[in-house]
């Protein structure tokens, strides 16, 4: 790979005959790719030139008395460059909390928006490079790619994925922080692209779309509704398309909300309808021991119908009669393996009343009750391209391993990075579909820590933020982690500290005990008066890890429950007068006038209907 000097301008890419029409006709009206692909002409493949790719490593420029580490002085590259990963190769990002990773491994920007500003700020030296892009390319402009698009260059698979958001550093590169301002107000973002099979791309390559994304939602949408905040329709519809980053979904979520509660209108979609209504009966086919104290049981339908499909990630909240005299019980658990049409599979330790009566009592033929699959804890695999690490200790493995069995079971390679935390080696769950599947793809990385040290005299070891620190190559990938909750929160806090974006940060509690994110406040006002009126009883509310479920309890007042997680749904109770907050956002549904006192706090005097 050779680095051309600074400044070196490349001449205009020439672009394909059957596409001259970019050339001529720089500048077009928003939301092309989502008219054009509705339109007869869809069908037509368009190609345009790679004009230019540049790479460059941080460095640090003085900046307003500041030091300021960036990559945004870019340097053209000649001839075939390796694209991989999450990076062009010799190509890095300075913050990767806010660049980079696999959503922005590869940004694009479009010559026609050189043509433009070279036209409009003739005093700024522009050459390809200059916006900071790894590719320059003829003709492709933020709205006429929509998110999800595929693209090939060279060898090289390319996902479209988000706008650029301009930040001051653009500013120091052009020396002028009022280009900041204009990039925003102009809309030229430019997007950026995963990279969905790694291989080798050239300045003068074509640049083929072989798919477009089903929802056409144009990439520079994504940045106007950001800008403008003033289409709650439009945030609406991103919301509900899964190749929409999660942290842009996540705005426009918290966007709707704070407008829902400033107009009282009702803008964020109603939570998808789950696959069955309350509980239905499912038949255990078989009981399977994984270790001395796990073990696995199938559940399939009654009529040997096919089970709906579920997120790997989600569970099952079941109702058994593992109280005295046959009483009802009602525990959550996840579903241990990829979603299987014939049986759904749940994996228990023992603990207490229900996982002592699936060991001892729930034998096959036996019926259980379940609720339909639910949660938020789950990974997309049809997102191969998005590079991801599970952490589970103990019982936590179980979400994890249903993920790693949907990511074995999908068509396309990911990379995974596995670190599974045991007391000793003989208490890996399913250790053998682990290292089976790890050692059947190298893209799948398995490691395992052994609390009581390794089998052979190894010193004991512990999955901590500095052990991941240790192995993984770099930090930008996505985090899904369950476990006992001090283990999942020191993880998170050294995460955090590492620079992986909290969005980026995935995790799931079996029992009360969760994660404190950063920067959430906490829930709850210390001194507010709960009364539970139907139980006559009322209690002040003081400790502030404390959930109303605990509080009524100790106040006499009788509410059912069952995950004491916010997984089941089953403590849901009707507020009569006053506001609570939840101290861990619950995974049930929860009606308007409903909450769910397992995971929320008063958030002022408060009477629940208990
Ligand atoms: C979303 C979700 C998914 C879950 N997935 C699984 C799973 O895949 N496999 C699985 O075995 N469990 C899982 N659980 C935990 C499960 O729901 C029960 O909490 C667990 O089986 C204990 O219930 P029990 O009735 O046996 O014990 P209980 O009689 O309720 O509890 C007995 C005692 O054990 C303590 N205790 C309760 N839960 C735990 C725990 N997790 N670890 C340590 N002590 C505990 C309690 O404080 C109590 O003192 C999950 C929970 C949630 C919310
Ligand atoms: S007990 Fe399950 S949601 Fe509260």
């Amino acid at each position: 790979m050779q680095i051309r000097p600074p400044g070196h301008r490349a001449p205009l890419a020439r672009v394909n005959e059957p596409h001259a029409h970019h050339a001529r006709h720089p500048r077009r009206a928003p939301a092309a790719c989502e008219r054009r692909a509705r339109g007869a002409a869809a069908a037509t493949p368009m190609t345009v030139t790679l004009a230019q790719v540049s790479v460059s490593r941080p460095r640090e420029v003085r900046w307003r008395g500041q030091t300021i580490s960036t990559g945004i002085f870019k340097e053209p590259v000649e001839g075939p460059v390796g694209v991989g990963g999450v990076n062009v190769d010799g190509d890095r990002q300075a913050d990767l909390t806010v660049h980079g990773g696999w959503q922005k491994a590869v940004y694009a920007y479009t010559t026609d928006a050189y043509e433009a500003w070279r036209r409009e700020r003739p005093d700024l030296d522009l050459p390809y490079g200059a916006f900071g892009e790894n590719l320059t390319v003829s003709g492709l402009a933020e709205d006429e790619v929509c998110v999800g698009d595929r693209f090939r260059i060279g060898s090289v698979e390319l996902v479209a994925t988000e706008p650029r958001l301009p930040c001051f550093k653009l500013g120091i590169r052009l020396g002028s922080q009022q280009v900041v301002e204009d990039f925003l107000r102009r809309g030229r973002f430019g997007f950026y692209l995963s990279i969905a099979a790694p291989g080798e791309l050239a300045a003068g390559d074509e640049v083929v779309r072989l798919a477009r994304h089903p929802a056409r939602f144009p990439v520079g949408r994504i940045a106007r509704l950001y800008r403008d905040r003033a289409d709650p329709d439009r945030m609406r519809e991103a919301l509900e398309i899964a190749a929409v980053p999660e942290s842009w979904r996540a705005w426009f979520a918290d966007e709707l909300a704070r407008t829902e509660r400033r107009t009282g209108a009702r803008l964020l979609p109603a939570a998808a309808a789950p696959a069955w209504a309350g509980y239905r009966p499912l038949v255990v086919r078989d009981k399977v021991s994984e270790t001395d104290d796990v073990v696995s049981v199938h559940l399939t339908d009654p009529d040997g119908a096919a089970l709906p499909a579920y997120r790997p990630g989600q569970h099952l909240t079941v109702d058994l009669p593992a109280g005295d005299g046959g009483a009802s019980v009602i525990r959550s658990y996840s579903l241990s393996d990829a979603w299987r049409a014939d049986a759904y599979r749940l994996t228990v330790k023992r603990i207490g009343v229900a996982s002592s009566f699936v060991h001892d009592r729930l034998a096959p033929g036996d019926e259980v009750l379940a609720q339909a699959p639910g949660g938020m804890f789950s990974l997309d695999a049809s997102e191969h391209h998005r590079p991801v690490v599970l952490v589970g200790a103990g019982i936590g493995l179980t979400p994890l391993i249903a993920m790693l069995g949907a990511i074995a079971a999908h068509e396309r390679p990911r990379e995974t990075w596995v670190f599974c935390g045991v007391r000793e080696r003989r208490d890996l769950l399913m250790a053998d579909r682990l290292e089976a599947i790890a050692s059947a793809d190298e893209n799948v990385h398995l490691h395992v820590a052994e609390s009581r040290g390794a089998d052979g005299g190894g010193p004991p070891r512990r999955i901590t933020a500095a052990l991941l620190r240790s192995v993984l190559p770099a930090s930008y990938y996505d985090y899904y982690l369950c476990g006992p909750g001090a283990f999942m929160q020191d993880l998170y806090d050294g995460l955090l500290a590492w620079g992986v974006p909290e969005h980026r940060v995935h995790f799931e509690a079996f029992g009360p005990a969760g994660v404190r994110r950063a920067g959430a406040e906490p829930a709850g006002v210390p001194g507010s008066t709960v009364t539970f009126s139907r139980s006559g009883v009322e209690a002040t509310w003081n400790e502030p890890d404390e959930p109303l479920l605990d509080l009524a309890e100790r106040a006499g007042a009788s509410i059912p429950f069952g995950c004491r997680a916010g997984s089941c749904g089953t403590c849901a109770t009707r507020v009569i007068a006053g506001e609570a907050g939840y101290m861990h956002p619950p995974a049930a549904p929860v009606a308007p006038d409903e909450i769910l006192p397992c995971v929320a706090a008063p958030g002022g005097d408060l009477v629940l209907d208990a």
